[in-house]
């Protein structure tokens, strides 16, 4: 697929996707009872708004230090929940969980919260360079964990990995299955050597299927749990004027689904989320991808995960600055059962597999947006 071609839509099979379609003309909803374009004109001015580059001349360091907070809300994190705060206090910036955001069902044990906090961190380290800032970087388990970050001045450098903040998404499209080039592969594999976590980089095929075989077992199990059809469709925001106004979870555009009213989107998420359609769209989406791309964290527990966080978000930035898209796929790793088998076909035992991407050349989606720094900067 070329880069301009339409996505197909993720959650929905083209059959139905038409017959959502016709529901929703039969049910009397038009464009206009939605208000498609103004809500769309505001999603977009808050789409370029939120996915861009500061002023590099930025000079008081107040406006410094929220700056490096919003470069941090850009990270992947899970859901889009954006489980964060942020306290400023001279020269240190600390991340908080905001365990009002956990998802249990998905998370029972935040491993996923404290990966998005990691993810957070990492996106704060490369800005302050770029600002001419070191940043030192602790965890501190005070507080139920949270982690410092000590900033110093040095030279402003602006990283491969900086430059690529603004443009990384997580792109959850069919790509066109080319290859990555070796050396590029082994830039990639390499994001794992960071804080002692291990990367597994597969792109023979024969593999790339027996991962697949796992996706779709955890898939099928998420598929058929209705506590985690619920708590998905509590951040699903099915139109751009829900996604304009909550600035958090999942853009349904963002997948490739059609804009629908929050009820409609609501109710045919339930019929039109089959077993048999996800996995049929995880097949055609682990298939088109150039590799695989598995993160195992060298600690399991919060200091552990955010270690996690790190490394893979420099996973993405690398790969965006490389023209290369990506995508989770963590099905095998949510469902403790088959996450056993899983680490047993890695060859890892009883160690944690802790995330899992493909990657490859696809379409640019539709951004997710984020909360303003205003909103997630609490006092210290
Ligand atoms: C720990 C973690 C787990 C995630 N799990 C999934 C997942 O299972 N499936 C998926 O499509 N995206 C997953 N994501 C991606 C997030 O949904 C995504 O980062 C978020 O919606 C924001 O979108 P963006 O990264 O494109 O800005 C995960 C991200 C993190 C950090």
């Amino acid at each position: 697929m070329s880069r301009d071609q339409a996505p197909r839509p993720s959650w929905m099979t083209r059959r139905q996707f038409v017959g959502g379609m016709a529901t929703a003309v039969l049910g009397g909803v038009s464009a206009s009872a939605f208000n498609y374009h103004r809500s769309n004109a505001t999603y977009q001015s808050l789409a370029a708004e939120t996915w861009r580059h500061g002023d590099p001349n930025l000079k008081p360091h107040a406006d410094v230090m929220k700056e490096l907070v919003r470069y941090a809300t850009l990270a992947a994190n899970s859901h889009n929940t954006q489980p964060w705060r942020f306290a400023l206090a001279g020269n240190r910036i600390t991340i908080y969980p905001d365990f009002a955001r956990r998802c249990p069902i998905v998370d029972p044990d935040d491993h996923h919260l404290f990966i998005s906090l990691g993810c957070a961190a990492e996106n704060l380290v490369q800005a302050a360079a770029a600002y001419g800032l070191s940043a030192a970087v602790s965890f501190n388990p005070a507080t139920q964990g949270a982690i410092e970050i000590d900033l110093a001045n040095m030279a402003p450098r602006r990283s491969a990995l900086f430059e690529a903040i603004p443009t990384r998404q997580c792109t959850r499209a069919e790509y066109n299955g080319k290859p990555v080039p070796t050396a590029q592969l082994d830039l990639l594999g390499g994001t794992g050597e960071y804080f002692d976590v291990s990367a597994f980089l597969l792109t023979d095929k024969r593999r790339i299927e027996s991962v697949l075989a796992y996706v779709l077992a955890g898939n099928s199990a998420q598929i058929s749990d209705a506590a985690f059809i619920r708590e998905l469709t509590h951040w699903m925001r099915f139109n751009a004027a829900s996604a304009a106004r909550w600035r958090d979870g999942l853009y349904s555009a963002a997948s490739g689904n059609p804009q629908l009213p929050d009820w409609l989107g609501r109710m045919l998420l339930r019929v039109a989320l089959t077993e048999s359609g996800q996995n049929d769209l995880y097949r055609r989406q682990v298939r088109s991808s150039s590799g695989v791309i598995a993160f195992i964290g060298s600690r399991e527990d919060k200091a552990g995960w955010t270690d996690v966080g790190r490394c893979c978000q420099r996973f993405m930035l690398q790969a965006t600055a490389l023209g290369i898209q990506q995508a989770f796929i963590n099905q095998p790793i949510e469902v403790p059962a088959v996450r056993k088998q899983f680490s047993t076909y890695l060859g890892v035992g009883d160690r944690r597999v802790d995330l899992m991407l493909r990657f490859g050349y696809g379409p640019i989606m539709p951004r997710s947006l984020r909360r303003p720094p205003e909103r997630v900067i609490t006092a210290s």
